[in-house]
């Protein structure tokens, strides 16, 4: 009997907060929980651009035969020249599209393994799947503490410091922007610093470039990695089409790899190809043809990018109006204005994480990580109040 010796795994912590929040009846709870975009009144919309190229994508599309462990070219062809054109030049790039950042991550990892890189630094704390994904494909991640919750600060110093025990060939996992759970992002000084150390110690960046057009604008949120990807001969960059498209539930993602020529581009393309085969065999079209369509289109292109930078806004804005509250306790809310894109951590207690959900309806990562796009305006005072609520009763 070979279930027998399987242990029950607990559910996952953050997923699980989509559930207790869906069962709360109180009608003033709030979801800082998963990561998704949310309007004012908590809606997650399909973006106009995005309805209007599945409207095209319906009437256009004549098959749903297979496209290939590859996915759809076309979209792959276009993200790339988006994200990377100015910088890498197409031959020393390939790439493929993959179920989601996380197929992409996945893909990577495993890649990583074929290629014998046995170590992995990721700067703690991280996305909580980042250090199991890479463990689960045979690469151990080596964390590197260096973020101050109190203060909203990355300590650039304490992170090249940490990475000065990598040996040469290492990986180093890097947030291209928007962190995710911290939003703290290293300034163009500290890219460039990064970038240096990198390439001066030989390791192989994966950049994670999930919030893209979340931060501070679509082309400056990707500066970040294209410093990194500049500097290095071989890199790996994961993209999630996930949140800047509001494609969520499509899983619409690609993996690009930098080589130093051509031919070494091949036989990394080969690996991936054969990899992905391996995994999901071909990955899922519908997401992927829709940003294909919007990005082959100037004029759905721009209404994109307006829907973009108006979510952007609405973040920044939600983002000042949380730090307005200034000193709760210890919780120095005004420091959260360091950040930017969805998620901030704030310096609370699992049992405070807890006492907020039971007491006011607050749901969030047990980490104290917030996803700022669940509030309301009115939910953000809401929250003001809960936590002076939570240091009026000294619950620690
Ligand atoms: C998040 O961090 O909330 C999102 O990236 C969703 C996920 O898969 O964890």
């Amino acid at each position: 009997m070979r279930f027998a010796q399987l242990t029950r795994q607990p559910d996952d912590p953050l997923l699980r907060i989509i559930g207790q929040h869906a069962a709360d009846p109180r009608s003033d709870k709030i979801d800082l929980g998963v990561g998704v975009f949310r309007d004012e009144a908590g809606r997650t919309p399909v973006m106009t651009a995005v309805k209007a190229a599945e409207a095209r994508l319906l009437s256009e599309q004549s098959t749903k035969s297979y496209l290939g462990p590859e996915g759809d070219v076309g979209f792959v062809r276009a993200l790339a020249e988006l994200v990377l054109g100015q910088v890498v030049p197409a031959d020393r790039r390939v790439g493929l599209q993959t179920p989601g950042g996380t197929g992409a991550l996945r893909l990577a990892a495993e890649l990583l393994a074929r290629a014998g890189v046995p170590r992995i630094w990721i700067g703690s704390p991280s996305w909580a799947n980042h250090a199991p994904l890479f463990k689960q494909a045979g690469v151990e991640p080596a964390l590197i503490p260096c973020y101050d919750l109190t203060s909203q600060h990355f300590d650039l110093d304490g992170f090249l410091a940490g990475l000065g025990g990598a040996a040469q060939g290492d990986a180093v996992l890097l947030h291209g922007c928007c962190h995710n759970p911290i939003g703290i992002d290293p300034d163009a000084q500290g890219w460039a610093a990064i970038a240096q150390h990198v390439a001066d110690h030989a390791l192989l960046p994966v950049v994670d470039l999930a919030y893209q057009g979340l931060g501070d604008g679509f082309d400056i949120d990707a500066a970040g990695a294209r410093t990194i990807l500049s500097a290095v001969p071989e890199a790996l960059l994961a993209y999630s089409c996930d949140k800047n498209f509001g494609l969520y539930r499509e899983r619409t993602g690609a993996l690009f790899a930098l080589s130093p020529d051509a031919d070494t581009g091949a036989v990394v393309l080969s690996n991936l190809l054969a990899l992905a085969r391996a995994n999901w065999s071909m990955p899922p079209d519908h997401g992927a043809a829709i940003v294909r369509i919007i990005l082959e289109d100037a004029a759905l292109t721009r209404e994109w990018r307006d829907e973009l930078e108006a979510m952007r806004q609405r973040l920044a804005s939600l983002r000042a109006a949380l730090a307005a509250g200034g000193r709760i306790g210890a919780i120095d809310l005004a420091a959260v204005a360091h950040g930017k894109g969805m998620f901030a951590t704030l310096p609370l207690s699992p049992s405070q994480v807890a006492w907020l959900r039971d007491r006011h309806g607050i749901y969030m990562a047990g980490s104290g990580r917030i996803n700022i796009a669940g509030f309301s305006t009115a939910a953000i005072a809401r929250f003001h109040d809960a936590l002076r609520d939570m240091v009026a009763n000294e619950v620690a």
